[in-house]
């Protein structure tokens, strides 16, 4: 038994352990704010919490003081006709703590619920930037389609679970979502957005510092809800436009033996009834895009690295990483398999 304890106990340490370097570390941590509106969040968590760390320290320290006079008065002979029967004085005075003590709650909430209206307010208030970037975001059980919109048809291009923006500029998005209801979420830039069904939601956002934030899925839907991650790179104007010039191409040609026939394995397999390569036959949109599939640090809804170890387990037996995808088996000889991530992998 008193194992078990400990066990449960450096268990409960080790995870606390890692939610805490996670929070520290910074990428995603809501009150390591990194553009407007995650800053007018985080400024309101910072009040709700001193004002109720101070309620707080005050209740427990009059619940001290109350203890206390009650333990005193009882060693007193003839303790119980005071308390029954208090003098009008301190009748009164009770009555005032009482009165001002509410009156404080309601002072307290009520600067709290305006500040709260302020600041969804203006995270809505800006959403006017026409002319800016938008990105179309599609919600699926469970990664992230992203389609960057543009007044030039040839400059649309799709891709997945990796959101590039420039750093300084605001970025609108539309939320739509293709089965159940998701939540998008970046918690160093703002606050959360449901994706429902049938429905469009649309969110702005800016990063004014550069870095690569974690977003994340804040809605059950579903078994993998939890793999249901995404990054938001916010690089300089520059690197934005050279990586923005590169997506809007088509894949690059297969240009090695290999390459060939992994392309080759890729169109004859099951892979090509879901993915989409632009430049080649393969056109279906049920998971994610793989035109650009190599210059993506993340797999599987940034569930696992872009390595080629990783992307061949994930092609074999994707449910024994995140059961329950709608990723089929793939029974692959061994050389179609090495071929196949070959080609993969040359799809910067
Ligand atoms: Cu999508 Cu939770």
């Amino acid at each position: 038994m008193r194992n078990r304890q400990q066990s449960l106990i450096v268990h409960a340490s080790v995870t606390l352990a890692s939610v805490l370097q996670t929070a520290c570390s910074g990428i995603q941590n809501s009150i390591n704010p990194a553009g407007p509106q995650a800053e007018r969040i985080s400024h309101l968590w910072w009040l709700m919490f001193y004002v109720c760390s101070a309620v707080f320290v005050i209740v427990m320290a009059f619940t001290f003081v109350a203890i206390r006079n009650r333990s005193n008065s009882r060693k007193q002979t003839d303790l119980e006709q005071p308390l029954l029967n208090p003098p009008k004085e301190a009748e009164y005075r009770r009555h005032y703590v009482i009165l001002g003590a509410t009156a404080l709650t309601c002072l307290i909430l009520f600067v709290f619920l305006i500040d709260s209206f302020l600041v969804g307010r203006s995270l809505t208030a800006e959403l006017a930037h026409k002319n800016g970037l938008v990105i179309e975001i599609t919600g699926h059980q469970w990664w992230w389609e992203a389609r960057y919109l543009d007044s030039n048809v040839s400059n649309i291009f799709t891709t997945a679970n990796e959101i590039h923006i420039p750093v300084g500029v605001p970025v609108t998005f539309t939320l739509h979502a293709n089965d159940v209801i998701h939540s998008f979420w970046v918690p160093n830039l703002t606050g959360k957005k449901d994706l429902i069904p049938g429905k469009v939601a649309t969110i702005w956002l800016q990063a004014d510092r550069a870095g690569v934030y974690r977003g994340q899925c804040a809605e059950y839907c579903g078994l993998q809800h939890a793999h249901m991650a995404f990054w938001i790179i916010a690089e300089s104007q520059t690197d934005f436009n050279a990586w923005r010039q590169n997506q809007t191409q088509s894949s690059i040609l297969a240009a090695t033996e290999s390459q060939r026939r992994g392309q080759q394995v890729f169109l004859s397999a099951t892979c090509v009834m879901c993915h989409a390569i632009n430049g080649t036959p393969a056109g279906s949109n049920v998971g994610p895009n793989l035109t650009h599939l190599a210059s993506r640090a993340m797999i599987a809804a940034a569930s696992l690295t872009n390595t080629k170890e990783h992307l061949q387990q994930w092609v074999v037996n994707s449910q024994a990483i995140k059961p329950g995808n709608k990723m089929p088996q793939n029974n692959l000889a061994p050389d179609d398999l090495q071929a196949l991530t070959d080609y993969l992998q040359s799809l910067k």
